[in-house]
């Protein structure tokens, strides 16, 4: 049933002081599905409290692993010696895509095992044609009965995988069995994501022999256990990037923190192109502000290091401010244009062509009641309701709250006009709990 939970936006207010970075959503995911193959108490930090991550908690304990926060906000997982539960409930995998990563460390693991064929933001088909090709190359068979996946492995053994895309969940389920299968493997064709680099180091911290990742070939010798360690998320890069956006689509002054600029370059260099400052004030800090109207430039998602499609709704929003006619162009999934009817509702010329979206800018936004309809494509209403005219009102946050921690806070914290409020609730009831909370 759908709540009438929703965010009340009052819009116009530039955005103006510090925000710190959380950690990456798409790092800590992979992360902890990885910590299932190491023996021992894994202990991770920086791991961003959200709902993603909350599910794929619950997901591991149904299968029989102690995972629990700690006070000092870090993650302790610890899977017990012998088997894992094979298979975790379909209610609970399907509504998280990245339960998919448990294939290649339960294979890793263990010779067994079962996943539901995922869910998750209905943004493309995204099939896992190139998850099985490259598991089965390793020595898995694989079965798909009644939508789940019954993969298991008996005499696997490396060997050389070649991707037809460099596909970001392919690369990570296929490193992670390799880890523990016995020979060499290579991965040509690899995805080169932040998060990659990020699952390799973390795999080798634990004992694991991987070289390359990070580049188009990574190569991985097997070992026969991992150990487990304590390990830290990196920054999310997306997350960052909607902050940065965020100031810039309100004409205001914002300093990050906790960023590594380097995983948000293909950002920063379109913030530049057009005439938004970007500036690396201390390590692991930047500081954007927007000195003038905002110029069009035309933009393509493409797999790391190109512009990323977990950006595209957001910047498609920024150039709907801009002073003339911008392309965007999805290279990535087939549905990710579905916030342009809300943002028509907000007063945006944007029309879609395709796999092509051509905006028009517009002076400004009015406020309007919207439908996030997935989480990228949330977080753009609320950067265009931040930026609007007047009042708005968001609902489906629940998008929203799988990937952003903390979002109504920061925000305030940066002197933005957002109060989440609960279904039944007056706005004017959450709006007064707001104040005396701030008070
Ligand atoms: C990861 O998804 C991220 N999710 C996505 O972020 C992100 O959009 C995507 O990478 C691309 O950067 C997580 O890390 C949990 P892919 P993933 O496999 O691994 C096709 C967000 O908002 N493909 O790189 O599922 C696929 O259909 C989410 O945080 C195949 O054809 O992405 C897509 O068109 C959304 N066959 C393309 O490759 C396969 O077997 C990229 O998918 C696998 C993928």
């Amino acid at each position: 049933m759908l709540s009438n939970n929703r965010l009340r936006i009052e819009g116009g207010v530039p955005l103006r002081g510090r925000v710190c970075i959380s950690g990456a959503k798409n790092a800590a995911l992979v992360l902890i599905a990885a910590s299932i193959m190491a023996k021992g108490e894994t202990i991770l930090d920086n791991v961003p409290y959200i709902e993603d991550v909350n599910v794929l908690i619950r997901i591991l304990q149904e299968m029989g692993v102690k995972v629990h926060w700690n006070e000092d906000h870090s993650l302790s997982i610890q899977a017990p010696d012998d088997m894992i539960r094979v298979q975790a409930s379909a209610d609970l995998t399907r509504k998280l895509r990245a339960s998919n990563l448990l294939l290649g460390s339960m294979l890793g693991r263990q010779a067994k095992v079962a996943i539901s064929v995922p869910g998750g933001c209905d943004i493309g088909l995204r099939p896992m044609d190139l998850h099985i090709k490259g598991v089965q190359a390793l020595g898995a068979t694989v079965d798909i009965k009644h939508d789940s996946i019954f993969a298991e492995r008996e005499n696997s053994k490396g060997a050389p995988i070649y991707l037809d895309f460099p596909s970001v969940g392919a690369t990570e389920n296929i490193m992670m069995m390799a880890a523990l299968t016995p020979g060499d493997s290579t991965i040509e064709n690899a995805a080169k994501e932040p998060e990659i680099v990020n699952l390799a180091s973390y795999l080798n911290a634990m004992g694991a022999s991987i070289r390359g990742a990070g580049t188009d070939v990574i190569r991985i010798t097997g070992v026969p256990e991992l150990k487990a360690v304590r390990y830290s998320t990196i920054p999310d890069r997306i997350e960052a990037g909607t902050y940065m956006l965020a100031a810039a689509a309100t004409g205001g002054e914002v300093v990050l923190e906790n960023v590594i600029p380097q995983h948000v370059y293909p950002v920063i260099a379109k913030l530049r192109e057009m005439g938004v400052v970007v500036e690396e004030q201390n390590p692991g800090e930047l500081l954007v502000k927007t000195p003038g109207k905002l110029k069009p430039v035309d933009i393509k998602t493409m797999p790391y290091p190109g512009f990323p499609t977990d950006m595209q709704p957001q910047i498609a929003v920024l150039l709907g401010l801009s002073s003339g006619t911008s392309i965007v162009t999805e290279g990535i999934f087939e549905n990710r244009f579905k916030y342009v009817d809300e943002m028509t509702k907000m007063g945006a010329h944007i029309t879609v062509e395709s796999s092509t979206a051509i905006i028009d800018g517009v002076q400004s936004y009015s406020g309007a009641s919207l439908y996030a309809p997935d989480l990228r494509a949330g977080a753009a209403l609320v950067m265009a309701a931040l930026a609007a005219n007047g009042i708005s009102r968001i609902y489906n946050i629940h998008y929203i709250e799988r990937g952003y921690e903390d979002l109504p806070d920061k925000i305030r914290s940066l002197g933005g006009e957002m109060v989440k409020v609960n279904d039944g609730a007056e706005d004017s009831d959450a709006m007064r709990r707001m104040m005396l909370k701030v008070i």
